[in-house]
């Protein structure tokens, strides 16, 4: 046996344990790919004292082999104010490891791909933000936490697709600016009696869904259950049985274990909660988010080896910033 196959026999061995959580979406043959990495991203967090915190829209082997703490945007945030580790590497995109820097500002955050963006984070700047307050004045903004943290700095408060209705309702006004997602907004809007001023932003993955797709897959499947993500088009979710952040689609899944369901959101939410269980068939189709899929085992390894590359935010905007972030986590 060469050196190379001792080492992968070595780390398949080591992982075999981490491979019984993934065995129903990975196939055997290709865990060979993976145990390397997974076996030394375990030992570097032991190293670093890191903690992987990873967004359900990762990867199989990324979320359920290397993560500490898995969930949603909101259960991000608020775990990764909870946090002793020293270093605190983001599974996820640019945006959630800002809100994690900004609860953390003693601790190194790192993304492991720069380039991993967001549509909805890209589609308004700060100065939007300013020109809005300017047309309507004294109406407070409400911010979905899929933005930069100088639109957060430019807040009054930021939210979450898990807590958007409560957040716009804590604040007890007649109308808000919502922003930068439109169908979230719209979607807040449908659950409240509060007036919501939209922005224009879409998330590219959930906006290819529609309405037609979900009616044509219902008649192909008798008893489909359909449970969509709110960033979609509101012809999609009315179509749908169930509307909820990437959690709330997860545990409506794991708790009622339809026998059929279609999750229409990311392609890896319905493979991370099928590696969990085995009495849901799930149905696709699925889209891609391609600044979630920047994010593989080489890079995070390859991130807590060199301890690069680091948030930083200057500290006038984390300051402000970080004032709508925990502003939104004192709501229930
Ligand atoms: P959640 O907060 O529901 O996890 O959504 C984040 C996101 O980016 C969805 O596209
Ligand atoms: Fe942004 Fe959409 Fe990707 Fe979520 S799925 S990170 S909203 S582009």
């Amino acid at each position: 046996m060469t050196q190379l196959e001792h080492g992968l026999d070595a780390a398949i061995r080591e992982t075999s344990h981490l491979y019984e959580r993934v065995r129903r979406v990975i196939p055997p043959l290709e865990w060979p790919l993976h145990a390397p990495a997974v076996a030394a991203i375990n030992q570097l967090k032991r190293k670093r004292n890191a903690v992987i915190l990873a967004h359900n829209y990762q990867t199989p082997e990324i979320y359920h082999c290397v993560a500490d703490i898995t969930g949603d945007s909101l259960a991000l945030a608020r775990r990764a104010s909870e946090t002793d580790a020293e270093v605190i590497v983001m599974a996820g995109v640019h945006f959630m490891a800002e809100t994690a820097k900004l609860l953390n500002p003693d601790k190194t955050v790192l993304i492991p791909d720069e380039q991993a963006g967001c549509s909805l984070a890209a589609s308004i700047t700060a100065k939007d933000v300013r020109l809005l307050r300017e047309t309507y004045p004294g109406v407070p903004v409400v911010t979905y936490v899929n933005t930069s943290a100088e639109v957060k700095a430019a807040s009054d408060i930021c939210c979450t697709s898990g807590n958007a209705v409560q957040v716009v309702e804590s604040l007890e006004r007649d109308r808000v600016i919502f922003i930068p997602d439109e169908y979230l907004a719209k979607y807040v809007a449908t659950q409240t009696e509060v007036q919501i001023i939209p922005w224009h932003g879409h998330c590219e993955v959930h906006e290819r869904f529609t309405g037609e797709e979900v009616r044509r897959y219902r008649q192909g499947s008798d008893g489909l259950v359909v449970i969509a993500h709110p960033e979609c088009p509101p012809d999609v979710l009315e179509a749908s049985d169930f509307v909820g952040s990437t959690a709330q689609m997860a545990d409506y899944v794991k708790s009622r274990r339809p026998a059929r369901v279609l999750m229409l959101t990311e392609c890896s939410m319905s493979d991370n909660v099928a590696a969990e269980i085995d009495d849901v068939e799930f149905v696709r189709p699925c889209n891609l988010c391609p600044h979630m899929k920047r994010i593989t085992l080489d890079n995070i390894r390859q991130a807590l080896e060199t301890l690069q590359p680091a948030v930083e935010i200057p500290a006038p905007v984390a300051q402000q910033a970080r004032r709508s972030v925990e502003r939104m986590l004192e709501v229930q």
